[in-house]
């Protein structure tokens, strides 16, 4: 009698044991051609060694060469940071949209334009005065070589930079690079003593 329970409970723990062991995924015999079943997830931008045909391993493709993203028509700039695209960018004018009425020029100018130029262009922002050796040949925006040279020129440096000063081009939009010029613009007309641009500022919209 007793060993037939044995028997009995020792058939069952097995068969609970062996019925555990056999999970759906995973055994072929079951499944027949798990992949069919379970699909793989393909990632646009990596996927590992796989992908030997796309660039990167990516199974997206990358969009043709001159490409531009829908509504950023004007990030395309086809000067060269080179001399002669300096030279050419002259003939560069601002789309009549940006003006200083809308505040935003100055207050790009304040976040990042000062540190180095000051606030009113004296070029005595907090890093000139550190490291006076990175300062321009020309006195501040008051010089004559500001008041002059043309906006086209400014667009170009503010893309690329100019020797000490880097580019501003992944802070500041296209749109956005041609108000701040109009505050550098404005600046240049008005001096630089701070009273005198504090009137004229005051003018401004105070929005961003
Ligand atoms: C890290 C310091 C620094 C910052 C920040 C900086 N500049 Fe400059 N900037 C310079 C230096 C240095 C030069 C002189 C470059 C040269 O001609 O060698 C310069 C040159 C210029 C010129 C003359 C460009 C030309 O084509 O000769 C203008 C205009 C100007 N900066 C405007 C700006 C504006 C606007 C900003 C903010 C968006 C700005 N700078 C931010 C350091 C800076």
């Amino acid at each position: 009698m007793n060993n037939k329970l044995y028997i009995l409970f020792g058939s069952i723990a097995v068969s609970a044991l062996m019925s555990s062991c056999v999970s759906r995924g995973n055994n072929p015999g079951w499944e027949y051609a798990p992949d069919m079943y379970y699909s793989k997830g393909y990632e646009a931008y990596n996927q590992g060694d796989s992908n030997t045909v796309n660039p990167y391993g990516m199974n997206m493709r990358e969009p043709v060469a001159g490409t531009v993203a829908v509504g950023k028509l004007d990030y395309k700039y086809n000067l060269e940071n080179t001399g002669e695209g300096y030279d050419a960018s002259a003939s560069l004018t601002a789309p009549v949209d940006a003006t200083l009425e809308d505040g935003r020029g100055k207050y790009l100018y304040d976040v990042y334009c000062t540190p180095c130029h000051g606030a009113n262009g004296a070029n005595d922002g907090e890093v000139f005065k550190k490291v006076s050796t990175l300062k321009p040949a020309w006195k501040g925006y008051s010089d004559e070589y500001i008041k002059t040279l043309p906006e086209g020129k400014i667009y170009h440096t503010l893309t690329y930079g100019k020797n000490n000063m880097g580019s501003h081009a992944s802070v500041l939009s296209p749109k956005d690079r041609w108000k701040v010029i109009k505050y550098v613009k404005f600046l240049s007309s008005q001096g630089t003593s701070s009273s005198e641009v504090a009137a004229a500022d005051s003018t401004m919209a105070t929005t961003k």
